[in-house]
């Protein structure tokens, strides 16, 4: 099996500066602090095309802006899956349907989704950090039969903290060759599975590296543990696919807030391999 081969330049033909003003079509609860937030354009119509992995700017005039990776999307709506951490986003949460809201984007490279047909892939996440990858993960059920095995690895602090509930226990364990093992690391009488942090889960599961490519996002303490897991694993680095995400601002490469050496998160992500993050300076995750 080839590495994986990640696109960087993709998105430097066109980064779009100016916001698109367009408005909330609907907001779901996802949990006590994370909500998806459904955006559609003044006309009703999707605002703009987003490859799986994307990112855009979500701004609450006047408020603010920060940069959001896009979760899923509708015929008509884009969705950004946000966690109420501080100003910005606690004015997203505030917001209701038919309020106005700025975007622009799209940015940033995607997920290899052209390359990873035929391949098994393996999901590792936790809590909010099911935001990227369910891009990819409603992508390829879309387009089922181009792809092989998709194994879900998937965590919270508790059963609470487990964001788009109805898919992971109802809807994707039903799918062909799509297996869902979820955790949580403290358990309550609602919650009857396993009761385990992510890597030592992940290691317990017996999914084996051959032929397999792992997409990885979540916390700094997630991430370490379980690369440290999947490399114990077999699973060779190039084959480790994560997003990046920094503090951003311009979004278009300007203004230096997100550069990592000689990267730009902004235009040269957020989407690397754990091959590529480990030729950049610093520790990045
Ligand atoms: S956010 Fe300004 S350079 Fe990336």
């Amino acid at each position: 099996m080839t590495s994986i081969t990640i696109d960087h330049n993709c998105a430097r033909a066109e980064v779009p500066l100016v916001p698109l003003i367009c408005k909330v079509k609907e907001i779901v609860p996802q949990t006590s602090d994370v909500a998806s937030i459904r955006i559609t354009s003044l006309d009703d119509t999707k605002p703009f095309e987003a490859k799986p992995g994307q990112t855009a700017m979500l701004s609450v005039i006047p408020y603010g802006e920060c940069m959001f990776a896009v979760s899923s999307q509708g015929a008509d709506y884009l969705e950004f899956t946000v966690k109420r951490v501080g100003y910005v986003t606690e004015q997203l949460h505030a917001l209701q349907a038919g309020d106005q809201v700025g975007l622009r984007g799209p940015y940033g490279n995607w997920f290899p989704y052209e390359e990873l047909k035929g391949r098994d892939v393996l999901f590792v996440g936790g809590g909010i950090g099911m935001a990227p990858l369910r891009s990819l993960i409603t992508y390829m059920l879309d387009r089922r039969s181009d792809y092989g095995r998709i194994d879900l690895v998937y965590s919270g602090s508790t059963r609470d903290d487990l964001v788009y509930y109805d898919d992971i226990i109802e809807n994707w364990p039903k799918i062909d060759n799509m297996h869902v093992h979820l955790s949580v690391y403290k358990g309550t009488p609602d919650w009857a599975g396993e009761v385990c942090y992510t890597a030592p889960f992940l290691e317990s599961l017996g999914i084996g590296s051959e032929g397999r490519v792992v997409v990885l996002c979540g916390g700094p303490s997630l991430f370490k543990t379980c690369l440290q897991s999947l490399v114990r694993l077999g699973f060779a680095e190039s084959d480790i696919i994560t997003t990046l995400e920094m503090k951003m601002k311009c979004g278009i490469g300007k203004c230096g807030r997100c550069n990592i050496g000689s990267k730009y998160i902004c235009l040269d992500g957020p989407v690397f391999t754990m091959e590529e993050l480990k030729e950049l300076p610093g520790n990045v995750h």
